[in-house]
């Protein structure tokens, strides 16, 4: 398996690979995740776009099996310039293999020397993705509705309240 950033030619020719397992992945999981067409397409485009080089793909044997996207100059209200994980998804024939953590790991790594910590917003009921995030050091900070909101410090130098 491997974890690589794609240009914007590949992400286009592999566009709806793309958007086919983001569905697959949020399968049983709706009420967290774009539904229709379009919007996945267009939700997809704005990840991309939003930072390429924190769009990172995993390939095992050279067919896209997962994908994270983050953004790493973003502004949170409570918590100031913060990196933001914004989707993570694995192809549910490969899921419990290791490569939502992989992708996860190496996302992290790209984003330390930008902010001190990295913020993602994760559903309440959405079990693997939250033992994941614990696993990986992040720590829930708030909650909106159905949504919890988790950060993980990469320099150890924040604390709660601070920006
Ligand atoms: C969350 C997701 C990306 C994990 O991908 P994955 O490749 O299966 O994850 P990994 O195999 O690397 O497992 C990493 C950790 O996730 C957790 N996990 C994975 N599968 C799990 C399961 N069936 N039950 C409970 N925890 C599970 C475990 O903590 C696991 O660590 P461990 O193997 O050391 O116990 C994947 O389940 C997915 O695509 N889910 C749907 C989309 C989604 O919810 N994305 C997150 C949005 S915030």
């Amino acid at each position: 398996m491997k974890v690589r950033t794609i240009s914007p030619q590949e992400f286009r020719e592999r566009r709806k690979r793309l958007a086919e397992i983001y569905r697959r992945a949020y399968r049983g999981l709706e009420a967290y995740a774009y539904t229709s067409s379009w919007e996945v397409r267009s939700y997809l485009r704005w990840l991309y776009r939003g930072d390429p080089e924190m769009f990172l793909v995993a390939y095992e044997g050279g067919e896209p099996v997962g994908f994270i996207s983050g953004h790493r100059y973003w502004h949170d209200r409570q918590l100031g310039e913060v990196g933001n994980i914004h989707e993570l998804v694995v192809d549910p024939d490969f899921q419990g293999m290791g490569i939502g953590k992989a992708l996860l790991s190496e996302a992290l790594r790209r984003f330390s020397g930008d902010h001190g910590k990295v913020m993602l917003w994760v559903g309440e009921g959405n079990e693997k993705a939250r033992k994941l995030y614990l696993k990986l050091g992040f720590r829930e900070v708030g909650r909106a509705g159905v949504w919890i909101k988790m950060v993980k410090e990469l320099e150890g130098t924040w604390t709660e309240g601070s920006s």
